[in-house]
């Protein structure tokens, strides 16, 4: 295998290299915006371990706590904190939602590599591990921050198309009304809802998940929107179909593809949430660009649930006597994917270099998801 820089064998992508140096400035518009992450130079990275004694961090559907006013007090307040910390620390809200700029766009280079070839996790089959970590981080800086070890991320649960709760909207938690009264478009109350999102898409207003879907009908939308996740992760039986293709040491990351859970549901979300069809801000500075997408909260409540989806993939029990078929789910056994590693701070302020393989199983990280049931309805649509 010849990689598409045109030398060398296959290898895995290697984790970044979190100095200064190796970062540059990414396009933004018209100027350039600086997604540096804290300097990592002066220390010694440390290889991710599972930790067995920690507490199980279950993720609960976010539209049922948003009716628990302790669990969003709890959780408001991790970002009040988060937002005190000083940029430089790799805890602060400014450096957490960087890390999604920063290897979305390209900001750092792959280590060892003359070809100045991007790291980018997006668009290839390191996009549902390296947003898993990235979750698992952030999951336990907020929870460090509140000093709650059992403290576990919402989940956006779009794909739940029946539940009278609100499933299917933005979670209640999130809207600016939250706290009581109407804030519009300038909530302050909240750290939850301050972000620039689409107004028309505030709650009751459902989710599309079909980009073609404007059905006024609402049977309709449901409709399409359980046929968009079944052919999202029902339909693709291979693993390079779901997760994404493969990405390796010396490959232009844009040469792989993305895979059927990241282009449907993952991404209509995205832009669902924001504001770029409204062209409310010229700069869509928000959860439809990559660029800002990780400056919302909600944007981590999301990737629950594309998290989860993982989750559900791999637990598929298709009926053998459809013509679904009865093949397994399973992760990619390429050793240029189990190996490839990705660069993180923990919650200690730590670097910590993580390894795919170590990403596979979440029970392994110490958290689950509550809610697999309500996925039958488009399982067997
Ligand atoms: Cu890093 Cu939802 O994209």
């Amino acid at each position: 295998y010849l990689t598409s820089a045109g030398f060398g064998l296959a290898a895995p992508v290697p984790p970044a290299n979190l100095s200064p140096e190796s970062c540059q400035e990414v396009p933004d518009q018209q100027q350039k915006l600086n997604c540096c992450l804290p300097d990592g130079s002066q220390l010694t990275p440390i290889d991710f371990e599972f930790e067995a004694d920690l507490p199980m961090r279950i993720r609960q559907p976010a539209h049922i706590l948003s009716k628990d006013e302790e669990y969003v007090k709890k959780y408001n307040q991790a970002y009040v904190l988060m937002k005190q910390l000083p940029d430089d620390d790799p805890r602060s809200f400014a450096a957490q939602w960087h890390i999604h700029c920063a290897f979305c766009e390209g900001a750092y280079l792959e280590p060892n590599n003359p070809n100045n070839l991007k790291l980018q996790y997006h668009g290839s089959w390191t996009f549902l591990p390296w947003h898993r970590m990235y979750l698992y981080f952030h999951e336990r800086i907020l929870g460090d921050l509140i000093g709650d070890p059992e403290f576990a991320l919402p989940v956006w649960n779009w794909d739940n198309q029946r539940d009278a709760d609100g499933g299917n909207q933005m979670p209640r938690m999130f809207a600016p009304f939250y706290f009581g009264k109407p804030l519009s478009m300038n909530p302050q109350d909240s750290e939850l809802s301050k972000a620039i999102r689409n107004p028309e898409h505030f709650p009751p207003e459902h989710v599309r998940l079909d980009r073609g879907n404007y059905y006024d009908d609402m049977g309709t939308v449901f409709d399409s929107n359980l046929a968009l996740m079944h052919r999202a992760v029902v339909t693709p039986v291979s693993s390079t179909d779901f997760l994404g293709k493969p990405y390796r040491a010396g490959q232009a990351a844009d040469t792989a593809g993305p895979g059927s859970i990241e282009v449907n549901g993952h991404n209509i979300v995205h832009v669902w949430t924001g504001s770029n069809y409204l062209k409310l801000r010229p700069d869509h500075e928000d959860m439809g660009t990559f660029l800002y997408a990780a400056r919302d909260p909600i944007f981590y409540s999301h990737h629950s649930n594309v998290d989860r989806m993982w989750t559900v993939w791999k637990i598929l029990q298709i009926d053998q006597s459809t013509r679904r078929g009865s093949r397994k789910r399973e992760d990619p056994t390429d050793p240029d994917f189990l190996n490839t590693q990705f660069a993180f701070y923990n919650h200690k302020k730590q670097l910590v270099h993580v390894k795919i393989s170590q990403t596979l199983d979440t029970e392994r990280l110490r958290y689950k998801y509550q809610a697999l049931d309500s996925d039958q309805d488009w399982i067997n649509y």
